[in-house]
This record gives structure tokens, C-alpha cells and sequence, in this order.
């Protein structure tokens, strides 16, 4: 999804950059070679890296320098200024880097060594960087097992390649396809706006390039801890010395009449968006049953092909337990602008071939229905194995479950989160990728505690919400800015503490606000 077509502005980086243009702790926007690159400074010292995120292509220069590393405005990742190096989710590859030249005497481009630096020049780009491998510090393990092809599935086995890990790498995803862009599902590919081939997160070719034995449509049916091996549904079985679960989460069903209709979908899969999108071809009008995050995003998704849709929810306000009222009544106004009709307050009692019933009686027409009413963590097979469980998979601060040697990262591990002191899960994107990479790290002994600020995004139309932080309830809501003016940040605070905070493009202010949740949680 990364978009490079963007056009070239600002300087040209190879002619003399003045320094005094860029001062301490900013960037600079130009070009070298034909390429956006990122001009940094920090100190003395001048970076020059791609301008553009690798994950879905936001401006970098709209981001922020923390340390010797710059965040993206969008979804967060993070590069480094000295290596490209993509340091975090989603992002999982680096930008380009450049080779800055300073020079004391400007017009000669001349250096002698008792003036001080009068400015830089880009040079050449300069080879991609690579890891330095460390000797390992324990046993490694021979085989790693990842169950799952999700996000955290795949951020785990690209990881441990990327740690220089040799032994053995099977992922096995019950899903057919390709470890996929989950996101993608409910917002680009289905309003139309990203085709089919912006799905995949990696190509076929990128596994068996890295030695990374993908088993697609395999199902674990089960995990015999004692003796080192899973069991596939098919009879098949495979031994392992470290196993991950990344086994994600499954739609709640709702068992109404009609509820197993071929034109009512749920929405998990990238085979379940192929079919949704398959129906949304033909579809006129539309219902979503469950006002989530999930079934809006669908909603504004099917609005975008022009198909009427009316929204089914037993919340009185709109997303109200999740981001408070204001934010809720925004987000409800903002639909109902794009012709979106609410029945809030109420369920869907059945389901026929044109329409929904609800529980007054009243039929809502309906030639494509699609069920976001929440998931459930999958952990059947954590459960037959007998790891301890708490609503989800219980993990320590390394994401290792109570069976040494196996993991749980994504949206069925609760861990203990630094920031609020409690356990917690979430099923968000970003934490799933980041904990995928962080329980591959200890697969190889590293002894990384997972210590992330939890960060999720939400698209509506054209509106962006990042959420950083994890609040599940809150005393206070700080509203700053102007909600109704897409200008707004709003902290979420209990006995005066901000747990969580949401914004509508105020990135930088959102991006300021994890650093000093981060800092808060490494004080703890
Ligand atoms: C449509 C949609 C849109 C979303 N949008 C956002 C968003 O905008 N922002 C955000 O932060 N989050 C979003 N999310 C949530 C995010 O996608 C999840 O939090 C994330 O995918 C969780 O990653 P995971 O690796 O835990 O699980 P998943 O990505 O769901 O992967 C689970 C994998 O496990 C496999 N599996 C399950 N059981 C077995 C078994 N027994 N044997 C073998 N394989 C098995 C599955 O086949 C799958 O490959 C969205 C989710 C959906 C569905
Ligand atoms: S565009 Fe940079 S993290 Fe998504």
C-alpha cells in the first residue's frame, strides 16, 4: 500500500544546504537523485534518509524526532536516521539512506578542521543496512513453530530472520491466502480504492527467499506440550523446540434466523472480503449489524461504492464505552452526512433474502448484510494444552505463556502492560506486530520485555482516529481542540492519570503524547 508517486518538493539536497536552515531537533524536506529524502539534524550530526513511510507511504517530515529516530504521523512506525532500519510495526521495511557530506567552507566545499560546520551536501545512497549478528546466548532452538499467519505470525517469522536465526521457520495459518493486510479489508480494498494485489503483506517468493516454510491452509488441531509437537487437523504433526501462538481472533456469530443466508457476511478474512466484495458489486443497499469500529469502517467502505447502508446497533450512543460521547456523537453525524441511517438501541431479530428484521418489526431492506458484532480471541488449542488462561492467553512481561518455550503474541495474549499495571489484551494491528517480533527475539534468548504503548487507528471517509494508550475506563475526558472541526485531541484520565488519549489529525501532538507514556511506563 505504500505509495510512491509523490511529487518532489523542497531543496535539492545535493547542492549546499546551509545548516542554519535546519536547526537542532527538525527536518528537512527535499530531494537528491530523484528521490524525496529526509534531512535530519540532531546535534552536530546530519542524516539524510527516505522522506517517505514504507508501511502506506505518509510523509516522514510530518512526523517526529525522538532520539537519533523519526515516527511516522500515521500509524506510528519508526526508522532510524543512522541505518533506515524500520525499529517498528507496521513498517517492515527500512527507507533508503544517504551519505551527508559537511563541509566548513561553503563556496570551496572546503573542510578545514578549526571552523565549524558551514553546511551539507547529500552524496551517494548508500547500501542497505544490515544487522549485526550477535553470538547467541543460549541453546537456539533447531525448529521454530509459528501457529498463526496474521500479523504477529508473520512479524515473528521475519524476525527471526532478521536476527540471523538458521534452524528451521514453518508458519501454519488455517487461512488459504497469504499473510494479509487485515486492515486493508474493511477501509482500501473494500470502498474499491486499493486493488487485490495491495492485500498480500509479503509476496510468495518473499518466504521461500528466507527459508520460511509457510503452510497455508493448515489447521493445529492440537499441542502436545510434553512431548514437543503439534498436531494438524488434517493427521498430519510436526515437532518444534519453541512454538509461538499467534492464533488472532474469529468473529462472534449471531444466531438469528437467517443468519446463514449467502448474502450475510462477517468480515476476518481476506477470502471473507473477496466474497463481501464479490456481493458489493451487485449490492444496492445494505445492512450492518454491530456498530463497531469494524462494522463503521464497513460502512463507510460500502458508502464509498454507493450503496445505501443503515447501521444496526444495541448501543444507545455510537462507540461511546470505547472513545466517550463526544467522539461518538462526531463519528455518528459524520456517517449520517455520508446518508448513513442509525437504529441504535435495538437488534436484529432475523434475516431474509431483501431485508432485516428488527425487534420492533421494522424491516430494513437489504440485499447485502454484513455481522460485526465483536470477536472472540481463538485459544481453543491454548486451552486443550492446558496454558494458563485469563480471557486470552496469559503471557509474562517476554510474552511466554505458563509452558516454558511457548509464546503467545496478537490479539489472544493478555500481558502486563508497564503503563496502566494491568493485565491487559487488545486486538489491534500494530501491538500484534510488535509483540510477533518482540516473542521471536526471546525465541532466541534476548530477553526483550514487551513494553509498547499500545496504538490503534481507525479510518472513517476521509477521517483518520489514532487512539494511544489503553483505557477500559475512565473519570475524566479531557477534550482539547475542536471535535466537530477534525482539530482535536481528547485524554482519557482516571484519577488524573491519562490512561489513553485519541486524536483527529493532530498527529504530532499524538505522536508527543506516546513518548511521554513511554517515558511514564520506563519510570515505573
Ligand atoms: C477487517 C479488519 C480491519 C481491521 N482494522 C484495524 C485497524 O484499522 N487498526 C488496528 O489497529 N487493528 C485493526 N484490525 C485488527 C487487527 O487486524 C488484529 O488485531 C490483528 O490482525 C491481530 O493479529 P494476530 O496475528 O493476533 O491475528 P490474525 O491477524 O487474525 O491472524 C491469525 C492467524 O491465525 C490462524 N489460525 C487461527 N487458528 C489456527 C489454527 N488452529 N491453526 C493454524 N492457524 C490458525 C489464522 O488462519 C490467521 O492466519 C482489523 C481487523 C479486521 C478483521
Ligand atoms: S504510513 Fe507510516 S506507519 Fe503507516
Amino acid at each position: 500500500m505504500s505509495d510512491q508517486t509523490t511529487k518532489l518538493s523542497g531543496p535539492d539536497l545535493t547542492q549546499a544546504i546551509e545548516l542554519s536552515t535546519i536547526p537542532d531537533g527538525t527536518m528537512l524536506l527535499g530531494h537528491a537523485h530523484g528521490e524525496p529524502v529526509l534531512l535530519a539534524r540532531r546535534g552536530d550530526e546530519v542524516f539524510a534518509i527516505g522522506a517517505i513511510c514504507t508501511h502506506y507511504g505518509a510523509p516522514l517530515e510530518q512526523g517526529l524526532l525522538v532520539g537519533d529516530s523519526v515516527r511516522c504521523p500515521w500509524h506510528h512506525a519508526c526508522f532510524s536516521l543512522r541505518t533506515g532500519a524500520a525499529l517498528r510495526a507496521p513498517a517492515l521495511d527500512p527507507v533508503s539512506r544517504w551519505r551527508v557530506e559537511a563541509v566548513r567552507d561553503v563556496a570551496r566545499q572546503f573542510t578545514p578542521v578549526d571552523e565549524p560546520v558551514g553546511a551539507v551536501f547529500v552524496r551517494e545512497k548508500l547500501k542497505p543496512w544490515e544487522r549485526q549478528q550477535q553470538p547467541p546466548q543460549v541453546d537456539l532452538p533447531k525448529s521454530v513453530i509459528i501457529v498463526g499467519g496474521g500479523a504477529a505470525g508473520n512479524a515473528a517469522a521475519e524476525a527471526l530472520r532478521q536476527e540471523g536465526h538458521t534452524g528451521d521457520i514453518t508458519m501454519l495459518s488455517a487461512d488459504e491466502t497469504l499473510p494479509c493486510d487485515r486492515p486493508n479489508l474493511s477501509k482500501g480494498y473494500l470502498a474499491g480504492t486499493a486493488p487485490d494485489a495491495t492485500n498480500p503483506l509479503r509476496p510468495a517468493e518473499f518466504y521461500t527467499k528466507h527459508d520460511i516454510d509457510l503452510k497455508l491452509g493448515t489447521r493445529v488441531a492440537a499441542i502436545d506440550t510434553a512431548g514437543r509437537r503439534v498436531q494438524f487437523a488434517d493427521g498430519g504433526h510436526r515437532d518444534y523446540d519453541a512454538l509461538l501462538l499467534a492464533t488472532g481472533a474469529e468473529p462472534v456469530r449471531l444466531d438469528i434466523p437467517g443468519a446463514d443466508l449467502p448474502h450475510v457476511r462477517y468480515l476476518r478474512t481476506l477470502a471473507d472480503s473477496r466474497a463481501l466484495v464479490a456481493k458489493a458489486l451487485v449490492a444496492k443497499s445494505a445492512v450492518v449489524i454491530g456498530a463497531s469500529f469494524i462494522g463503521l469502517e464497513v460502512a463507510s467502505s460500502l458508502r464509498a461504492r454507493n450503496i445505501g447502508v443503515q447501521v444496526v446497533g444495541t448501543e444507545t450512543n455510537l462507540m461511546e464505552k470505547v472513545l466517550g460521547r463526544e467522539v461518538g456523537d462526531y463519528l455518528r453525524s459524520l456517517h449520517e452526512k455520508h446518508s448513513v441511517t442509525f437504529h441504535l438501541g435495538t437488534t436484529a431479530t432475523s434475516i431474509d433474502d431483501d431485508a432485516v428484521t428488527l425487534k420492533s418489526g421494522e424491516r430494513l431492506p437489504a440485499d447485502l448484510v454484513v455481522i460485526g458484532i465483536g470477536v472472540q480471541p481463538t485459544i481453543s488449542l491454548a486451552q486443550q494444552a492446558g496454558l494458563a488462561m485469563d480471557r486470552g492467553i496469559t503471557v509474562n512481561e517476554y510474552l511466554e505463556t505458563s509452558a516454558p518455550g511457548i509464546f503467545a503474541a496478537g490479539d489472544i495474549a493478555r500481558w502486563p502492560d508497564r503503563l496502566s499495571g494491568d493485565r491487559i489484551r487488545v486486538e489491534h494491528w500494530v501491538v500484534a506486530e510488535r509483540q510477533g517480533q518482540v516473542a521471536a527475539l526471546n525465541m532466541l534468548g534476548l530477553q526483550q520485555t514487551f513494553d509498547a504503548v499500545p496504538f490503534f487507528w481507525s479510518q472513517h471517509y476521509d477521517i483518520p482516529i489514532n487512539y494511544v494508550g489503553h483505557a477500559e475506563t475512565w473519570d475524566e475526558l479531557e477534550v482539547e481542540g475542536d471535535i466537530a472541526g477534525k482539530d482535536c485531541l481528547l485524554r482519557y484520565k482516571l484519577k488524573g492519570r491519562t490512561l489513553a488519549i485519541a486524536s483527529i489529525f493532530r498527529d504530532v501532538a499524538n505522536l508527543q503524547e506516546e513518548v511521554a507514556m513511554e517515558r511514564a511506563a520506563a519510570s515505573t
